[in-house]
């Protein structure tokens, strides 16, 4: 039998570029995934530190992992200096955050709390947003966000020096009345959610459509319907 080295397999298939990760960088491995895992949606969460002040940051190492439990994720990098943002060292003191889905209506607010205030700055304050007291968590939902779930921390996975995951449990949900119905259907019209992509970027949700998935049955008789979009 014989094998083919990753030369050989490279040079039969030249239109394939190929990445090693060990070989990487971290910063070589960043600008690959988040320019390829896109859109990335986006969290603006909110949380307190011990003594109640507020703290706003987006993050798009976000997303939603599971609905029984309902635990969304957060990705929290560190500091150059190895220093816990604030978002991650409020979540230890409180146990608590609220995920703030980021619309397009509050992109420029979410600009304005990524902007690294030294801890203590209201950053809703700054973002002119407008902070509603928490239902079951000590943290504010933003009165703006099109939905906001209040979320108990469920469990940290410490997974290098650079970096945490924060898993969370949905406890509470707020949304603006427009964006859902008596089904619990989310209307994704009216939430405009805003994807984050590689480097700057972002993408709206406005080129929105339908794709239902296939029986095998239907796709058997109806193979064209794999790509009929509504
Ligand atoms: C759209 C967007 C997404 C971001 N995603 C992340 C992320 O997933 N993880 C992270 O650590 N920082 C992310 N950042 C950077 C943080 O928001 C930024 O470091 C912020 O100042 C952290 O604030 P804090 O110290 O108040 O927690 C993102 C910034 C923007 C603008």
């Amino acid at each position: 039998m014989t094998s083919m080295l990753a030369e050989d397999r490279a040079a039969a298939r030249p239109e394939i570029v190929t990445f090693d990760f060990a070989r990487l960088s971290p910063r070589e491995r960043y600008k690959l995934l988040i320019g390829a895992v896109v859109p990335r949606p986006i969290a603006l969460v909110t949380t307190v530190d011990a003594q109640g002040v507020v703290n706003a940051a987006p993050f798009s190492f976000f997303n939603c992992l599971s609905a029984d439990p309902a635990i969304l994720a957060l990705g929290v990098e560190y500091r150059p200096s190895g220093a816990q943002k604030d978002t991650g060292r409020n979540v230890r003191e409180t146990l608590s955050f609220t995920v703030n889905i980021v619309s397009d209506a509050l992109l420029e607010g979410m600009n304005v709390c990524a902007v690294p205030f030294e801890p203590g700055i209201d950053e809703l304050e700054r973002a002119g947003l407008t902070a509603l007291p928490g239902s079951t968590v000590p943290c504010p939902w933003i009165a703006e966000a099109p939905a906001a779930f209040e979320c108990r921390h469920h469990t940290t996975l410490g997974i290098g020096n650079s970096r945490e995951i924060i898993l969370g449990e949905v406890v509470y949900a707020h949304f603006r009345a427009d964006t859902v119905d008596e089904r619990l259907h989310v209307d994704p019209v009216a939430l405009d959610a805003v994807g984050r992509m590689g480097g700057h970027g972002y993408a709206s949700t406005r080129d929105y459509f339908d794709l239902p998935t296939l029986s095998v049955e239907t796709w058997e008789k109806d193979p064209a319907a794999a790509n009929r979009r509504r």
